[in-house]
C-alpha cells in the first residue's frame, strides 16, 4: 500500500548546505520511492508569524520554491504547493481549534520558550507572543490532517507539533466521527532517511544563527569558495601530516563524497596534503554536486511565472484532494448546504402532483372555445367567444377560483360532475 509522507518546508530565511544535507536531499531521494505518495508545500501562512515584512516573505517563498525545484524535488510526481494557495488549511484550523482546549497549547515548547524570553526581560508573560504564535501546532496540524498524511518526517523539535496533530485529530475524531469511521489519520513523525546534522565552519552544527554557514545557491562560487577559505584548521603547513578529524572540512566533505572518496581525501591530508589545497578539493566536490543545481535555480529566479506556474498547477492538484475532505468535515459539524433539506421535498410533490390541462382553440366558426381535460378525460367544452381574450379571461378565473364554476358559459361532457371538475380545477392551486 502507498503511505502518504507530508513534508513542510519554512520558509524564512536563506538556505545552507546544511539544509541541503539535512533535509532537502534526503526528503527529495524519499520522494522518487514509488511505494510513497509525497505531499510537498511552503509553510508560508506560519512565515507570517515570524516575519512582518511583506518584502522578505515574497522574497523568501520564491527562493525556496526554487531551491528544491532546482534540487530536483519533481512537481509531476510530488505534489507542490503553498500552504495559503489551499484555504480549506486555515478553515479547517479553525475548526480544529474550535474543538482544541486551550490549555493543551499552553504547554507548546515554542510559545512557553517566548514566555519565558519575555519574563526573564521583566516583560508581560505574553508581550511577545501573537496569537498566530499561539495557535501554530493548530495550523499545523491544519496541514497535516486536511491531507491524512501516514507520515511527517520532522527534525527533534517538532516531535511535540506532531503529538499534538495526533492529540487534536483525535479529539476531532472523537467529537464528530462514527465509532469506527475516523475522519483523521493519525500521523506518525519519522525522521526520513536522514536529519542529520552537519557541522559548520567551527565545528559546532552549521545554523545561521552561529554565523558558521556555507550557503546553498546564493553568492554563487564565488561565495561558496569564500566560505570554505572560513572553515577552521589547525595552522599546519603543506608537506606536515594533518589529522583529517581535527576540523569540520573533512566531515563536509563525506557528505558529498563516496567512501572511497572520503577514505583517499583523508589518506592525502595525513600525508600532508596543504589545507588550501585540500579547501579547493572540498570547494570543487560540493561545486560538482550543486554547480549544475545553481544554474537551474538562476533560471528558475529570473523566471518567477514559471514557478508561479508551477505552484499554481501544484494547488489544484491539492486541491481537488483538499475541497472534497473539507465539504465532509462542515457537514459533519454542521455546516451543512441548506438546498438539500428543502429541495428534495419540492420535487417529490412536483413529481406526484398531475396538473389538469385546459387547451385553448379556434374552431370553423372562427370562433374562441377551451376545454379542460384530466387524467386523460374531457370534462367540459366552453361556450364559443368572440374575442380570444374573453376565453383567456375565462380559464384565468377558472383556475384561480374554482367556484366561479358555477357562472361559466361551459357544458360538461358526459357522466361528468361538478366534483370532477372542481378537484381537476383544485390542481392548479399553489400549495
Ligand atoms: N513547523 C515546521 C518546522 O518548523 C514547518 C511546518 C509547518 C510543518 N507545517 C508543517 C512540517 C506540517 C511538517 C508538517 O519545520
Amino acid at each position: 500500500m502507498t503511505k502518504r509522507v507530508l513534508t513542510g518546508i519554512n520558509t524564512t530565511g536563506t538556505l545552507h548546505i546544511g539544509n541541503y544535507v539535512g533535509a532537502i536531499r534526503p526528503a527529495i531521494q524519499d520522494s522518487r520511492n514509488p511505494d510513497v505518495e509525497s505531499y510537498f508545500f511552503l509553510a508560508d501562512l506560519h512565515a507570517l508569524i515570524k516575519c512582518q515584512d511583506p518584502d522578505r516573505i515574497e522574497r523568501s517563498r520564491m527562493q525556496i520554491a526554487a531551491t528544491w525545484l532546482a534540487a530536483g524535488l519533481d512537481p509531476e510526481r510530488v505534489v507542490f504547493y503553498r500552504q495559503s494557495d489551499i484555504p480549506e488549511i486555515p478553515t479547517l484550523a479553525w475548526m480544529l481549534a474550535c474543538s482544541t482546549a486551550k490549555g493543551q497549547m499552553n504547554r507548546a515548547h515554542a510559545y512557553k520558550a517566548a514566555v519565558d524570553v519575555a519574563e526573564a526581560a521583566g516583560k508581560d508573560p505574553d508581550a511577545d507572543v501573537s496569537m498566530g504564535l499561539f495557535c501554530y501546532p493548530i495550523l499545523m496540524a491544519a496541514d497535516i490532517l486536511i491531507f491524512n498524511a501516514d507520515e511527517v518526517p520532522v527534525g527533534h523539535d517538532q516531535l511535540q507539533h506532531l503529538e499534538m496533530a495526533r492529540d487534536v485529530a483525535t479529539r476531532f475524531n472523537y467529537t464528530y466521527a462514527k465509532p469506527n469511521e475516523p475522519f483523521f489519520t493519525l500521523p506518525q513523525a519519522t525522521g526520513g532517511s536522514a536529519i542529520e546534522v552537519l557541522p559548520g565552519l567551527d565545528g559546532r552544527k552549521m545554523s545561521k544563527s552561529y554565523n558558521n554557514v556555507i550557503p546553498l545557491f546564493e553568492g554563487g562560487r564565488k561565495a561558496l569558495d569564500e566560505a570554505i577559505s572560513r572553515i577552521v584548521t589547525d595552522s599546519k603547513l603543506p608537506g606536515e601530516p594533518k589529522d583529517p578529524d581535527s576540523t569540520s572540512l573533512t566531515v563536509i566533505y563525506d557528505a558529498f563524497a563516496t567512501t572511497e572518496e572520503s577514505a583517499a581525501f583523508r589518506k592525502s591530508l595525513c600525508e600532508g596534503l596543504g589545507w588550501g589545497e585540500a579547501k579547493k578539493q572540498l570547494a570543487d566536490k560540493i561545486d560538482a554536486e550543486i554547480g549544475p543545481m545553481r544554474e537551474r535555480y538562476e533560471a528558475l529566479m529570473a523566471h518567477p511565472e514559471e514557478l508561479e506556474a508551477i505552484l499554481q498547477a501544484g494547488a489544484a492538484k491539492a486541491r481537488k484532494h483538499t475541497s472534497a475532505f473539507l465539504a465532509r468535515l462542515q457537514h459533519a459539524v454542521g455546516l451543512r448546504s441548506f438546498a438539500p433539506l428543502v429541495q428534495p421535498k419540492k420535487a417529490e410533490k412536483k413529481a406526484q402532483k398531475v396538473v389538469a390541462v385546459f387547451k385553448q382553440y379556434r374552431e370553423k366558426d372562427n370562433r374562441f372555445y377551451f376545454k379542460l381535460a384530466f387524467e386523460g378525460r374531457e370534462l367540459f367544452v366552453s361556450q364559443g367567444f368572440d374575442s380570444g381574450r374573453d376565453a383567456g379571461q375565462w380559464v384565468g378565473r377558472l383556475k384561480k377560483d374554482s367556484s366561479t364554476l358555477t357562472d361559466a358559459p361551459i357544458t360538461f361532457a358526459d357522466g361528468v360532475t361538478k366534483e370532477d371538475v372542481i378537484a381537476a380545477l383544485n390542481t392548479f392551486k399553489e400549495d
